[in-house]
């Protein structure tokens, strides 16, 4: 099965090619490489001993995409290109809205003209907004999302239901990823955000590694076991996995139609636990200080992963131990190089 990948030489994209070749798949990736860089290929090729099929275009550009399409005949999309900085998202809304939701509508409308009827959607638990109750199943309500970033998610979502509704040979799963972390075992792919990183596993990373001085938790006052913030983490190739098992779902019967499926492990995780065990698995202090909240955050968020067992056959399999150990690996490497 020939299967586009949008976004594919990004940190997830990376990890999906990994998933997919080696089940035998061919992806072929298209990605203007505004948050990646092509030596991440080399380095999936390296893992595979296979050169991806990579294609340099934006999904905004109608051209580009015909000719992906022309020349590969894809069956199916895998679509995670999309600009993801919540707090870039806020002062850029427009490039934000034209990035992720301009560039899904020019995809559909290639996939029409290419009889292409197969997508697997990169959304987000942050379509829940800040949930009512816990853990999160996929029958929550949305749209309650507090940035441009989440509600470019979200309006994706609602578009992909409409175009889903209205061509009765459509599949689409709207994956709702929950906090993707670590790296590939390999330690030659992971993430390596430019700049100070937004997210906590980042930041944990550079703080061990000495490149930074120390993490500011955001809060300790939470309604939570320890007062800080709750989250599900997932292992990076737990979730690669799991766009394999959408894939091979859509070729099993009553798959058309649009379905949201959570990808989360259903444990939730604090800062504080996660600054243990990053210590525990790299053997490097993380001295940290409690900082404010920050704005926007929520308590606690992690899923109801019942409806990915049931419908994909999935479940995440790796542990915490090894999300820390597999970042910590990648954290080297990707210092060693610069
Ligand atoms: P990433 O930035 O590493 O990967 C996104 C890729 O898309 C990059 O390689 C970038 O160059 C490419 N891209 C962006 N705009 C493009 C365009 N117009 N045309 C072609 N290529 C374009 O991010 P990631 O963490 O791998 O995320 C992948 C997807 O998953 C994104 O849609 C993101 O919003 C979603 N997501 C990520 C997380 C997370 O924590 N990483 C959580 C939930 C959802
Ligand atoms: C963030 C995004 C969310 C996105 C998700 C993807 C924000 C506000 N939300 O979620 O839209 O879908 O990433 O993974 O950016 N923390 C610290 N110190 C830090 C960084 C984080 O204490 O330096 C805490 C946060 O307060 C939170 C937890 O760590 O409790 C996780 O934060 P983060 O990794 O940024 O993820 P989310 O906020 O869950």
């Amino acid at each position: 099965m020939k299967v586009l990948i949008t976004g594919g030489a990004g940190y997830i994209g990376t990890h999906c090619l990994v998933e997919l070749m080696q089940a035998g798949l061919v992806p072929v990736v298209l990605d203007n490489l505004c948050n990646a860089s092509p030596d991440a290929l080399a380095r999936v090729e390296q893992i595979t001993g296979q050169q991806p099929i990579f294609i340099e275009g934006d999904i905004r550009d109608h051209r580009a995409l015909e000719l992906a399409f022309q020349a590969h005949r894809p069956s199916a999309v895998l679509h995670l290109a999309g600009l993801k900085s919540v707090g870039e998202s806020v002062d850029k809304p427009l490039e934000y809205y034209d990035n992720n939701v301009v560039g899904t509508l020019q995809l559909l409308r290639t996939m029409r003209e290419f009889d292409c009827h197969r997508m697997v959607f990169s959304s987000s638990a942050t379509v829940y907004g800040d949930p009512a109750t816990l853990p999160i199943a996929e029958d929550a309500p949305t749209g309650g999302t507090t940035n441009p970033y989440g509600t470019s998610k979200y309006v994706i979502e609602r578009i992909l239901q409409d175009w889903a509704a209205a061509d009765s040979e459509a599949q689409v799963i709207a994956l709702r990823y929950f906090n993707p972390v670590g790296a590939h075992a390999s330690g030659l792919i992971g993430e390596d955000p430019q700049g100070l990183p937004n997210n906590l596993m980042p930041f944990i990373q550079r703080v061990a590694s000495g490149s930074l001085e120390r993490l500011n938790i955001f809060g300790d006052d939470y309604d939570t076991p320890d007062g800080t913030g709750v989250r599900d983490y997932l292992h990076v190739v737990d979730l690669a996995q799991g766009h394999l098992a959408a894939l091979q779902r859509m070729e099993q019967p009553e798959a058309e139609g649009f379905h949201a499926v959570n990808l989360g492990t259903g444990n939730g995780i604090s800062v504080l636990q996660m600054v243990k065990a990053f210590e525990a698995a790299s053997g490097q202090a993380v001295p940290y200080s409690i900082a404010p909240r920050r704005p926007g955050d929520i308590a606690s968020c992690f899923a109801d992963a019942r409806h990915a067992q049931e419908f994909l056959g999935w479940q995440a399999r790796h542990t915490l131990e090894s999300m820390c150990s597999d970042a910590w690996r990648w954290q080297q490497f990707a210092e060693s190089r610069t």
